[in-house]
């Protein structure tokens, strides 16, 4: 590890006090004048240190920086070797996860930008990705059995995801069958995932997952045809870095029991729309009818004002209003 490195992760550690550049020269074993270059090195590289000659170097609470080393710190054990590339700009993560899968890149490989350039949503449509605002992140899985379906693994995407906002920002977070998630009636967060199968054969050989969270873009920042829909979580106190960990941290303790009953039962829980008046898609028409249960596969089961029940594997629902 650097020494700018160590620098990141003890001011991480340590962002509620300061921290001397004598402490630091200690522990790292280096002199004041090297801590004080790396400091000023990592000040123009973009990190908001408050140093004062008394108390010494203490991350800015503005600062919100996602780092290799901010993430580790929140990350379980289990996880803490995954390789992370973070990117500063990018066209997608996802564009980009798909890529290095070609070329062999390894189950578990993270990819995360601080903007994306042609982030992607659902149905070819693109995903709002502001520089330093939101999370773009996406996960690569090479599940060990073919999967024919991989809707289960989004589901549990949206779950790790509502669990962890629930934990972090004490809020209740809805998903919106199939992907989106909902906080006070504004789409925060939108999954997209990805198979990559063998052309040959067909066979799903891996799958990404890719999470995009609106975090503090403004009302401003939005484009105008998603102003009014869109919102953001603005975490009090609680950084990128561990929201990021904690995603991992929940997604692949569910990824390794996706066929547990209770991860079905948690994405109901979550469900914005179980119970509600719905109008959907099927096979290019349209339909009105209740969202009354979701199987074990993630489909979700409308019964229409005739009685007829429908099972609807993909799609969009849009929600009545009150
Ligand atoms: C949607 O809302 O329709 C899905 C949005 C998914 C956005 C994420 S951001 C990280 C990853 N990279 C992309 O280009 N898209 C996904």
């Amino acid at each position: 590890m650097s020494i700018k490195s160590k620098i990141i992760e003890i001011l991480e550690q340590n962002r509620d006090s300061s921290i001397s550049g004598q402490e630091l020269a200690n522990i790292l074993s280096v002199s004041r004048t090297a801590i004080w270059k790396n400091v000023q090195s990592l000040e123009k590289e973009g990190y908001d240190i408050n140093a004062s000659t008394n108390k010494g170097y203490q991350l800015n609470k503005y600062n919100d920086i996602v780092s290799n080393e901010g993430i580790k710190i929140f990350l379980s054990k289990k996880y803490k070797n995954l390789p992370i590339n973070i990117h500063k700009t990018i066209d997608s993560t996802n564009t980009y996860a798909k890529k290095i899968t070609i070329d062999g890149a390894e189950h578990g490989t993270i990819i995360i930008a601080n903007e994306q350039t042609s982030g992607k949503g659902r149905f070819g449509r693109s995903f709002f990705s502001p520089v330093n605002t939101g999370i773009y992140l996406s996960i690569l899985f090479r599940p060990k059995k073919n999967i024919a379906d991989t809707s289960v693994i989004t589901i549990a995407a949206a779950v790790a995801v509502c669990k962890v906002i629930q934990a972090l920002t004490n809020t209740n977070p809805k998903i919106k069958w199939v992907n989106d998630i909902f906080l006070n009636d504004k789409k925060i967060c939108g999954i997209l995932t990805e198979a990559v199968s063998d052309f040959e054969s067909g066979i799903v050989e891996s799958v990404i997952v890719g999470i995009g969270i609106n975090i503090k873009t403004t009302k401003e920042q939005f484009p105008k045809e998603i102003k009014e829909t869109a919102g953001s979580l603005f975490p009090n106190n609680i950084y990128r870095n561990q929201i990021i960990a904690e995603i991992i941290n929940n997604l692949f303790e569910l990824y390794n029991n996706l066929s547990d009953k209770e991860l079905i039962n948690k994405y109901k829980e979550y469900s914005l729309i179980l119970n509600k008046e719905i109008t959907y898609f099927k096979d290019s028409k349209k339909y009105v009818g209740k969202a009354i249960d979701i199987n074990k596969n993630g489909n979700l089961i409308v019964e229409d004002k005739n009685g007829q029940i429908y099972i609807l594997e993909s799609g969009e629902v849009t929600l009545h209003k009150k």
